[in-house]
């Protein structure tokens, strides 16, 4: 691949997806989404230099062939959770491992030669959640085909729109206490967005991370309770959390569900993990693809920034956090 290769982006409608194909599409890369719906898909992004958008389903097999055709990397940032039920939210593992099995034979037979998927971090011996074991397994299948396949695995991604970072700001903002079950202690390494964003670009180009599984991380290794003390002391709000030990994931699913947008059908798998450490073990991710890792105050400056700046209302008077925490 010595020219810039081209590139087949799934999940271009996602949080991640969607700034991957804006930092694609500015570097110059020929880059052809996968959409389920084209309708749906946003006009702006469409339309931007070297952007195709292709009709398909990863689930239902449609418009694979179509969409691999002569292509040399392909982005997998696809999950299936979601929904607004509280009940049988978890038929997303099945959907999960059937996606990435159409996805790897299609792109078996068209010959593709990279494959750049973004999973989960998390350890199989350490009583993975659902949603961090499907995160896995689908590594597992996408690495069981003919392509080479670099699996990223990441903690909480942090950036405005991203179900995490949505999570932690509607919490912190609306709840001036907070009782939280014993995750809130559990330890956890968010990286930002931007980092992320980096790494996806940096391994399409970088031939030596093809086939490897790499964590990703951003500098600081916290606790759930320390994130949204971050939050709360960057936004000058006074927060009381208590952690008890009787409260259920589910419960705490259900009460997370209200006071958040984020849909039950999302915010269920991921607060069943949070019992889960989700750290780093293997950092040759730094030397292959060097990058400044932001702190979490920075990348929460930067979602906070990118918040206001979209919505035009000042969501505080942020910008002087931001300054003094960016430095
Ligand atoms: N966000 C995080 O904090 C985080 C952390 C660690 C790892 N990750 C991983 O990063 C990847 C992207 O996550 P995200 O947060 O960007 O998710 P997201 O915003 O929920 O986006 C998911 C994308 O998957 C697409 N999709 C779902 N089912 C599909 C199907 N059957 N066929 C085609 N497309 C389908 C959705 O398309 P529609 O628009 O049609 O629904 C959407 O574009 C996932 O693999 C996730 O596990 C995310």
């Amino acid at each position: 691949m010595e020219s810039k290769p081209k590139v087949l982006l799934t999940g271009a409608t996602g949080f991640v997806g969607g700034r991957l194909l804006r930092a694609l599409s500015q570097a110059g890369v020929a880059t052809r989404c996968i959409a389920r719906s084209i309708q749906r898909f946003p006009k702006d992004l469409a339309e931007s230099p070297g952007v195709e958008v292709v009709q398909g389903d990863l689930l239902h097999r449609e418009g694979l062939e179509r969409a691999l055709d002569s292509m040399d990397v392909g982005y997998y940032l696809v999950h299936s959770m979601g929904g607004r039920s509280v009940f049988q939210y978890e038929a997303y593992i099945d959907r999960d491992l059937q996606a990435a099995e159409n996805f790897v034979k299609a792109a078996d037979v068209a010959g593709l030669k990279r494959i750049v998927y973004l999973g989960g971090l998390g350890e199989m011996a350490d009583n993975l959640s659902a949603h961090l074991m499907s995160r896995q397994k689908v590594g597992q299948i996408l690495q069981s085909g003919r392509v080479q396949t670099t699996v990223l695995r990441a903690a909480n991604i942090i950036g405005a729109g991203g179900a995490p970072f949505e999570m932690l700001r509607h919490l912190a903002e609306r709840l001036p206490v907070m009782i939280c079950p014993k995750w809130i202690d559990t330890r956890c390494q968010p990286i930002s967005v931007e980092n992320v964003i980096e790494y996806l670009t940096g391994c399409a180009f970088q031939l030596s991370t093809a086939g490897l599984t790499l964590d990703i991380g951003g500098p600081d290794i916290i606790t759930y309770r320390m994130l949204l003390q971050i939050y709360a002391e960057m936004r000058g709000l006074r927060r009381l959390i208590i952690a008890v030990p009787f409260l259920s994931p589910l419960l705490s699913s259900y009460w997370i569900s209200l006071i958040t947008p984020v849909p039950a059908g999302i915010v269920m798998p991921l607060v069943e993990g949070l019992r889960n450490e989700v750290i780093c073990r293997d950092t040759r991710i730094r030397e292959l693809v060097p990058t400044r890792l932001l702190t979490m105050k920075e990348a929460i400056c930067n979602a906070l920034a990118e918040l206001e700046q979209h919505s035009g209302v000042p969501i505080s008077r942020q910008a002087c956090f931001c300054q003094k925490y960016a430095e």
